[in-house]
């Protein structure tokens, strides 16, 4: 394959995916293209699908209608799971006792767990530590991940997952338990990620909230997919913004430049 043509291969691409639990449609009829080098949010009321529909990416849950490839490649031919990091919403219960430090946790996603340390070499800590950078936890480095706020901790099983260097990363509800205030600096890290590091990014969130300012596109999901295509339509659109927030384009002007 030429050079020019990997370069644009999306790295998820969903066509006609319907899943059910026993007889009842969680997904009908699902086409979605995550393309390289986008930031798209995933938004849907609870219920809606959305984790379902991440499961079935992962490979997690199967289903006989519909086709999903990545990076190209049909999802039981695919094996480079190195490419794609996953944080999931409960990532951030680590209790205050939890003994392992922020650098500590972000190693564990180079080597699987702690008990590998003594394989560390100094390519391996600059690793480390740049994914820690990349998520502005250095401060924190030698605290006890359990000390930390939820927002804290979910930078730090982001840079968790940044640490093996995927291309592409999904998050599904990240900001679920992060204070109002932390989760707009959370998406402008995410959008920093996506612009100087060029990862491409999957937000899954059922609260719309300043998230269509940070993303490049937008897909509305509530058992059919209602909207697909990028932030700035979806924001022109006001029966979308009804549907699936509160009032988008009042929340948009009211936090200032980032
Ligand atoms: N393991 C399961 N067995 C049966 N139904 C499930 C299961 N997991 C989720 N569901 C149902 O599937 C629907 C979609 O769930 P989910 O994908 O978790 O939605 P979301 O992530 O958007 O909140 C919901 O109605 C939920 O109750
Ligand atoms: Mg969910």
């Amino acid at each position: 394959m030429s050079q020019l043509l990997e370069e644009h291969i999306a790295p998820i691409e969903v066509d006609g995916l319907t899943f059910r639990y026993g007889h009842q449609n969680v997904l009908e009829n699902i086409s979605i293209k995550v393309e390289k080098g986008s930031f798209l949010g995933l938004v849907g009321p609870n219920g809606s699908g959305k984790s379902t529909l991440i499961k079935l990416v992962l490979g997690l849950l199967k289903t006989d209608v519909g086709t999903i490839r990545l990076f190209g490649k049909d999802l039981v031919k695919f094996h480079e799971w190195d490419k794609i990091g996953f944080v999931s919403q409960k990532a951030n219960s680590f209790n205050s006792g939890f003994p392992a430090t922020v650098f500590e946790v972000v190693s564990m996603g180079l080597f699987g767990k702690i008990g590998l340390f003594r394989f560390f070499n100094k390519k391996h800590k600059e690793k480390v530590i740049e994914a820690i950078k990349s998520v502005g936890m250095e401060d924190y480095m030698y605290k006890n991940i359990g000390q930390l706020s939820g927002g804290q901790q979910q930078r730090v099983f982001i840079a968790r997952a940044l640490v093996s260097e995927p291309e592409l990363l999904i998050l599904d509800e990240p900001t679920v338990g992060v204070d109002t205030q932390s989760v707009q600096q959370f998406y402008s890290m995410l959008k920093k990620l996506n612009k100087v590091k060029e990862i491409t990014l999957l937000l899954v969130t059922h609260d719309i909230g300043a998230m269509t300012d940070y993303v490049t596109d937008v897909a509305c999901l509530n058992k059919t997919l209602h909207f697909h295509g990028h932030s700035d339509e979806f924001m022109a659109d006001p029966d979308l913004s009804k549907m699936y927030g509160h009032d988008v384009h009042l929340i948009t002007h009211n936090h200032g430049g980032h």
